[in-house]
């Protein structure tokens, strides 16, 4: 067994994964990138051999919830039975792909993490990966967020410039998310607006965004080199972001048959019927969450009775208002 690990199937023997339950991980892996099954064993293949990926996570204007949508990878009360992911898999990728910078995360403070960064930036050029997370202010020259004496802006430009790929995760990072809501007094936007040259940038929104389209996206990029099949106007992987969830809804048979809670508590509510009538944004919403779910598969808005927020639409904060208010019959 080596003692360094330098692939991810060292990596995983050396913390005592069982090839079966490696294969089952692949196999979701394969099923969340809508992928034919018959993929699992390429992935498999693939991922085994993949080398460590340095990621470098930026924070600016934001509530740290995609931070902590990450941190909830492995939550899940019976993960094996939930279909979805393996959460110690999904943990030891996380581990692997070597965080080697976040403010919220990271023990070091200060000087002692902006060097951190910087030593990732000047040594490893070209080849790490850049989350960010957060709005970016651009009025006044982007003084509304500094971190370290210099400017969102100027982090972002500066370090996303040299990288290799970038996700900008959640809707801040991608269109300025609730920052950029009316009136917008920083100017916040996302990343495609602020670095409009980020190298293989894709956008993962949500609000906040799943963590298991972010392990699909890094397991793809560590076993082909590039992201999944994107949209090419808002460069989001068509396999999260390919449908409206409006399609594949649980409730959509009581769409159909015109069965709709009228109001919270009703006979209808109870009975689990379409939440139409109290503002669902489900027809306007491309999202995947009805089938990835959230904390391990455990439920999701909809399952668990709310209407969809339509969360993944661009700038919802201020198209989607009213969110309790139907939107008009077809
Ligand atoms: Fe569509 Fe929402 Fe009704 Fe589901 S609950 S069928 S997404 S309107
Ligand atoms: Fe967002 Fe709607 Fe899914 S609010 S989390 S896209 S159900």
């Amino acid at each position: 067994m080596p003692e360094n690990p330098k692939t991810f199937g060292e990596y995983i023997a050396m913390h005592g994964v069982s090839r079966r339950s490696f294969l089952k991980f692949c196999g979701v892996m394969a099923a969340t990138l809508a992928m034919p099954s018959a993929y699992a064993g390429k992935i498999a293949t693939a991922l085994a051999a993949a080398s460590r990926l340095s990621v470098v996570w930026l924070e600016f204007q934001d509530c740290t919830g995609d931070s902590e949508s990450f941190l909830r990878a492995g939550a899940s009360p019976d993960p094996m039975t939930s279909g979805v992911t393996d959460p110690s898999l999904v943990d030891l990728l996380l581990d692997f792909v070597s965080l080697d910078y976040h403010e919220t995360l990271m023990a070091p403070a200060g000087t002692a993490a902006e060097k951190s960064l910087n030593d990732v930036v000047a040594n490893n050029a070209g080849q790490y990966v850049v989350v960010v997370e957060g709005s970016i202010p651009t009025a006044a020259n982007g003084i509304y967020c500094t971190v370290h004496g210099e400017t969102a802006l100027s982090i972002a430009r500066r370090v996303i410039g040299g990288a290799k790929a970038t996700i900008a995760l959640g809707s801040c990072a991608w269109d300025g998310g609730l920052a950029a809501a009316a009136p917008n007094p920083t100017g916040a936007v996302g990343v495609g607006q602020a670095v409009p040259t980020a190298p293989n940038l894709i956008n993962l929104p949500g609000c906040p965004s799943n963590v298991v389209n972010v392990v699909a996206c890094l397991v793809n990029l560590l076993t082909t080199g590039n992201w999944p099949a994107m949209d090419s106007n808002s460069r989001r992987p068509l396999f999260a972001y390919g449908h409206e969830i409006h399609e594949t809804c649980e409730r959509h048979y009581y769409y159909e048959h015109g069965q709709f809670v009228q109001a919270w508590g009703d006979a209808g509510h109870i009975a689990g019927h379409c939440l139409f009538r109290m503002g669902c944004r489900g027809p306007r919403a491309a999202s995947n969450c009805n089938t990835v779910r959230w904390n391990g598969g455990t439920n999701w808005p909809i399952g668990a009775g709310h209407g969809c927020l339509g969360c993944t639409t661009s700038h919802f904060w201020d198209k989607q208002k009213n969110f309790y208010v139907a939107l008009p019959d077809d």
